[in-house]
């Protein structure tokens, strides 16, 4: 089995070759291949990649390569985790909003929306090579913005699932809150990615016990610690909300928050460098402890899982995806993307039914956020400074036309050497 990681040379990679050789069982590959642009990036990744593999004494090969037909020739399937523009251009996106008094978020708002019209061409290009070279390979998509991006790929006809750790992180606390294996979890979680909540944790499958209840009661401080949010605000809702609604739920907060503070790309491009250097050592043979402090922690995981289950059959027979609505929601309209459990398999991924109507209280929210992926979407592949402007002023965080133009000025100036059209 041949797999192929675009944006091999991500500082995130250990993360997901640690999980290839614990998990090689479920998930057969025979050869990696990390692909990126940077050759150093490539060198030091590559190094550490191979001595994880040895160290695990995993047999599979891995290559290294700047060339993408070359890297996705034959391949199965092709993992997406490419950063266009890198952090500098994430530390444009988390800045420039907050100028305007809004949210500064790689993903959510008018960063998220510079970040889609950045990426969803490249993806774009990167997913017909994949074609060209195997029409039945699969895409998984972990490049955000997850939602936009996996619909512009269904949209195209491709073979994608959209990919997430949210969803595997909240599995996980809740399992050791709990006391209980992971696998044991089931999660109802609903949304878009990054607008999900869990309106239901049960025991033994989607069947199961619905113990949400007792995990507020028994664990609700530590649940709303983790997500920054007050502990009330879970007991009046009764659901968890994903640590992204807090741009929602405390946005005024939060923007302040922000103005004081280094940006978490800044961050992010401090870890990264001490990141290289260490992966530069001879004797590093697994992934550092530091790497914890990104963001991504279960990535591996969920993208092992998620491959076998498309490639071999293995894996966890329902896991949360991003994927084709089909009347799952039926207030969305049928191509929207959501964020839900599906049966995964072969075939791709099916979403299972909602246990229970989504709370108009949810429901409203994730409506306008569709409409405005959707619009985002248009602007991405279309591009125009008004395609822009009409899905910043359809974004629930924006929504007023005098502020929708000057973030659109700002998106517009800030970006213009990745917009063939500006
Ligand atoms: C979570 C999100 C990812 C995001 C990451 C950012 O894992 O699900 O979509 O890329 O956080 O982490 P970082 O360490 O880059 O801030
Ligand atoms: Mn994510």
């Amino acid at each position: 089995m041949k797999l192929t990681v675009v944006g091999g040379g991500s500082t995130y990679t250990p993360e997901l070759i640690d999980g290839f050789a614990r998990l090689r069982d479920t998930l057969p590959v025979t050869e990696l291949v990390l692909m990126d642009p940077s050759a150093e990036r490539l060198g030091l990744v590559g190094g550490l990649a191979r001595r994880i593999f040895a160290r695990q004494g995993h047999p599979g090969r891995i290559v290294t390569t700047s060339d993408l037909d070359a890297a996705v020739d034959g391949a199965d399937a092709v993992l997406l985790q490419l950063r266009v523009g890198g952090q500098a251009a994430r530390e444009q996106d988390e800045t420039w909003p907050l100028e305007c008094g809004c949210v500064g978020q790689e993903t959510t708002g008018a960063g998220g929306l510079a970040k889609a019209l950045r990426t969803v061409p490249v993806v774009l290009d990167i997913a017909e090579r994949v074609r060209r070279a195997n029409p039945r390979a699969w895409i998984i998509d972990f490049t955000n913005p997850v939602g936009i991006v996996t619909r512009a790929l269904l949209q195209e006809g491709h073979r994608a699932v959209g990919l997430c750790n949210v969803a595997i992180g909240f599995q996980r606390k809740f399992a050791a809150l709990l006391g209980v294996a992971p696998s044991a979890v089931h999660l109802d979680h609903v949304g878009l990615n990054h607008l999900t909540w869990e309106t239901a944790v049960r025991l033994d499958g989607p069947e199961g016990e619905d113990v949400l209840p007792r995990l507020l009661a028994g664990h609700g401080d530590a649940v709303a610690a983790d997500l920054r949010l007050p502990r009330a605000v879970l007991d009046r809702l009764g659901v968890v909300p994903s640590y992204y609604l807090r741009y929602f739920y405390a946005h005024d907060e939060v923007v302040e928050e922000l103005r004081t503070k280094p940006s978490r790309a800044a961050e992010v491009a401090a870890m990264e460098r001490r990141l290289l250097e260490m992966y530069g050592d001879p004797d590093l043979a697994e992934k550092p402890e530091l790497l914890a402090q990104r963001g991504g922690a279960f990535y591996s995981e969920a993208a092992v899982d998620l491959a076998a289950a498309l490639l071999t059959g293995a894996g966890s027979p329902y896991q949360v995806v991003n994927t084709r609505n089909a009347g799952t929601l039926p207030f969305l309209p049928d191509d929207a993307v959501i964020e839900v459990q599906a049966a995964v398999g072969s075939k791709g991924a099916a979403p299972l039914p909602t246990a229970a109507p989504v709370d108009p209280l949810y429901a409203g929210l994730i409506a306008q956020v569709t409409a405005y992926e959707d619009l985002a979407l248009e602007a991405a592949l279309r591009g125009g400074r008004d395609r822009v402007f009409r899905a910043l002023l359809s974004h629930p965080l924006v929504g007023q036309y005098a502020l929708a133009d000057r973030l659109t000025d700002r998106l517009i100036a800030h970006n213009r050497e990745h917009l063939a059209w500006a």
